[in-house]
């Protein structure tokens, strides 16, 4: 009897915007020229003082086991970060440095969620919060949001949805898919609503630097007084300072939670990649001038998408505030056909550009929203400008 799988593993996919960049990367190996914006990860490379503290830290030796939430520098410079520039005091106990904000989010999600429980998640979503909440055995209670109002999750909405059995709700401001922001007042709002609750809240705020604009980014826990004793802020290293590769991510939890989340984390994992802690560590403490530069590229291809976006046919798109992702309403090319392929759908309408214009999005519905494609602008201005002329043809084929 060949060996059976856990009924453990019916419960996920995998993560779709992996597997449309796997789907690319196949296309790439037969010697096709891929247009690539399926993948969300900045193109730059790691900051060079940041890449010298990983050499440094090989060198003295930095390479052996660190305590299981991670080394104590790191965690209490990231204290030091919220209870500085956040207002939100902050204890190093408080703190679990993970591999990557997903384990992270992963880590969190086990510590409070368990079968029979459900997490409030407003689509459209980042892939893997679904699939992580239903790994705990519990449910994901998907809320949609519309773009008319500007894909944010209103108190009433979050009221309505909640239940006896509601564990959490989970917030993405600044967003993946649709670059959102939420303002502050509208957070307020929220905050509010959850403080007549007794649920809880995961905070991902992954892309907390990356803004445009006016839009600012808000650390929720710090909103209301007794808000931090049942918030779980997330965040990490992997987009602001281009290190999605070296995998450090971070909670900051009650302490209760934060300790189960580091024993966890002792039995799974042991303890994130030294050397990427104290390059994290040269991320935070270090100069920040290279945010800034990878910022103002950012910008820059924003404007640049969006007014190639304007003269797309049939295509509409939210600016987005933060990120680096313009989610795009393609719904209106649905039940017509694209260079002799009917498209019904957001995969077909993605899986078409991809085979036939050789350019890579990724389909609303893994983000819990059909009718639009995601495009991640973190990519070179010359690949998006071919990418927007290929879309351009396509478009009008
Ligand atoms: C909203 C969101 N949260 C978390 C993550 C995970 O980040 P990391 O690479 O640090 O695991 C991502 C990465 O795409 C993301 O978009």
């Amino acid at each position: 009897m060949p060996l059976q799988l856990a009924e453990r593993s019916n419960l996920i996919e995998p993560s779709a915007t992996l597997a449309m960049g796997a789907e690319a990367k196949r296309l790439k190996a037969q010697g096709l020229e891929i247009l690539d914006f399926a993948l969300g990860e900045p193109d730059f490379d790691t900051p060079q003082n940041i890449q010298d503290a990983a050499f440094r830290a090989i060198k003295e030796g930095k390479t052996h086991y660190t305590p299981p939430a991670g080394i104590p520098e790191l965690r209490q410079a990231v204290a030091r970060h919220y209870t500085g520039r956040e207002s939100l005091p902050t204890d190093a106990s408080q703190v679990v440095i993970s591999n990557g904000a997903k384990h992270s989010i992963h880590n969190a999600l086990m510590a409070v969620c368990g079968h029979g429980d459900e997490v409030i998640i407003p689509a459209p979503y980042w892939v893997s919060y679904s699939d992580l909440v239903k790994l705990t055995g519990a449910s994901p209670i998907v809320v949609p949001t519309t773009e008319e109002s500007g894909f944010k999750l209103t108190p009433d909405q979050f009221l309505q949805a909640v239940t006896p059995r509601t564990r959490l709700l989970m917030l993405n401001s600044p967003s993946n898919p649709t670059g959102v922001v939420y303002s502050r007042g509208e957070l307020e709002a929220l905050a509010d609503a959850v403080l007549e609750t007794e649920v809880g809240v995961l905070s991902d705020e992954i892309y907390e630097q990356l803004t445009y604009g006016d839009a600012e980014s808000t650390c929720f826990a710090a909103l209301r007084p007794g808000l931090s004793d049942r918030t779980i802020t997330i965040s990490g290293v992997s987009k602001t300072y281009a290190m999605t590769g070296w995998r450090i991510g971070w909670s900051v939890a009650p302490a209760g939670v934060a300790k189960f989340m580091a024993d966890l984390q002792s039995q799974e994992t042991s303890n994130p990649c030294s050397v990427s802690q104290w390059a994290a560590l040269e991320a935070i403490v270090g100069p920040q001038d290279s945010v800034g530069v990878m910022k103002a590229q950012f910008a820059k291809r924003r404007e640049y998408v969006m007014e190639r976006i304007s003269r797309l046919p049939d295509v509409t798109c939210a600016p987005p505030g933060g990120a680096f992702y313009a989610f795009m309403n393609v719904s209106r090319h649905f039940n017509r056909s694209l260079r002799g392929i009917t498209v019904s759908d957001s995969t077909s309408f993605c899986m078409a550009a991809l085979n036939t214009a050789r350019v890579a999005l990724v389909m609303g519905s893994a983000f819990g929203a059909e009718g639009y494609a995601r495009m991640s602008f973190a990519t070179s201005m010359e690949t998006i400008e071919r990418g927007f002329d290929a879309l351009e043809e396509f478009l009008a084929s």
